[in-house]
């Protein structure tokens, strides 16, 4: 068999890995990063932290380092992400803005970073993780300081900033049909209502083995429906420590499940894994006593997880 690539270009959709900046320089990392994927998320060097430290003075060098990357290797590059409570710097979260001035605030960071690489993205989380699991907004000091025109504001700033660019808006736990993706179904519903540019959501698929819910397609396709593209954008499975083979099976059959949801609804523009080796994969670091998440082991070899996603593409 081919590649991972080679098969999702046969199906007119991409196969991504978010890429760590820090393991480009491995040249097994490299090489794989490189052949089997057709598209590259910044795991880290694109966020608020990363790119506007502190007010005014921003560092593209990583995200600069994924673009040439990709140019490299004919990769549509997705950029993640403008507006998130997370990996957010002090600065904007703990700075006491009022609405007027974190609108500002927001509108500069978008324009600027959506300025500096227009043209180099296929696809901007504009929004990243807006809800609660119960479907309500999250008070992230967006929500609590704007209200939830934050959102509105944060696409529309965007559609001007880089009109060539996709703009998405990505969550986890929505994977299936529940109270939190009836609320992202609602927001994205009113937003396209008022006219609002939103060209696709995001699925972050971060998924537990044997919990992988039954209703995939159904709720992508719900999402399709409304017109939008829908994407797995931060696909992994993990699995309690040590993983024993018949559990490594089954997370293979999982992954081929979830990427041939996605591919069954009209409207799926790829996947996206989170990482594609276990040695650098966020899981361990995040979800004490799990692992093993990803489509390659410790050492990149193959796991039964790459065979599913190849045979769910
Ligand atoms: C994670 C990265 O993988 C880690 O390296 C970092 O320390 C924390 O963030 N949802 C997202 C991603 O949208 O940005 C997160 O990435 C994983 C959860």
């Amino acid at each position: 068999a081919g590649t991972l690539r080679e098969a999702a270009e046969a199906e007119g959709v991409f196969i991504g890995s978010a890429i760590a900046d820090h393991r480009l320089s491995d040249s097994r990392y490299n090489a794989i990063a490189s052949t089997e994927f057709n598209s590259v998320t910044a795991e880290n060097v694109m966020k608020w932290e990363s790119i506007q430290p502190s007010r005014g003075s921003f560092n593209f060098a990583g995200g600069d380092r994924l673009v040439d990357f990709a140019e490299q290797n004919d990769q549509q590059v997705w950029g993640h992400t403008l507006v998130w409570h997370s990996q957010l710097p002090d600065w904007v979260e703990n700075g006491g803005f009022d609405a007027a001035e974190l609108t500002a605030i927001t509108d500069e960071h978008i324009t600027t970073v959506m300025d500096h690489y227009e043209g180099d993205i296929a696809y901007w989380d504009v929004v990243n993780e807006a809800f609660n699991e119960d479907g309500t907004f999250r008070q992230s000091v967006f929500q609590q300081t704007i209200g939830e025109e934050y959102i509105a504001n944060a696409f529309r700033t965007a559609a001007q900033a880089d009109p060539g660019a996709k703009l998405c808006i990505n969550d986890y736990n929505i994977e299936g049909v529940n109270a939190k993706s009836n609320g992202m179904y609602n927001l994205v519903r009113d937003l396209l209502a008022a006219g609002v540019q939103v060209d696709c959501v995001g699925f972050q698929s971060h998924l537990i083995l044997d919990s992988i819910p039954g209703d995939i397609r159904t709720n992508l396709q719900r999402f399709a429906d409304l017109g939008v593209e829908v994407v797995v954008t931060e696909l992994d499975i993990r699995i309690p420590m040590p993983a024993d083979s018949a559990e490594l099976q089954r997370q293979g059959d999982q992954f081929e499940s979830v990427v041939s949801s996605c591919l069954a609804v009209d409207g799926c523009a790829g996947v996206t894994v989170w990482g594609f080796g276990d040695a650098d994969s966020w899981v361990p670091d995040v979800f004490e006593g799990q692992g093993a998440a990803c489509l390659y082991d410790e050492n990149y070899q193959p796991k039964p997880a790459y065979d599913g996603v190849l045979a769910g593409l």
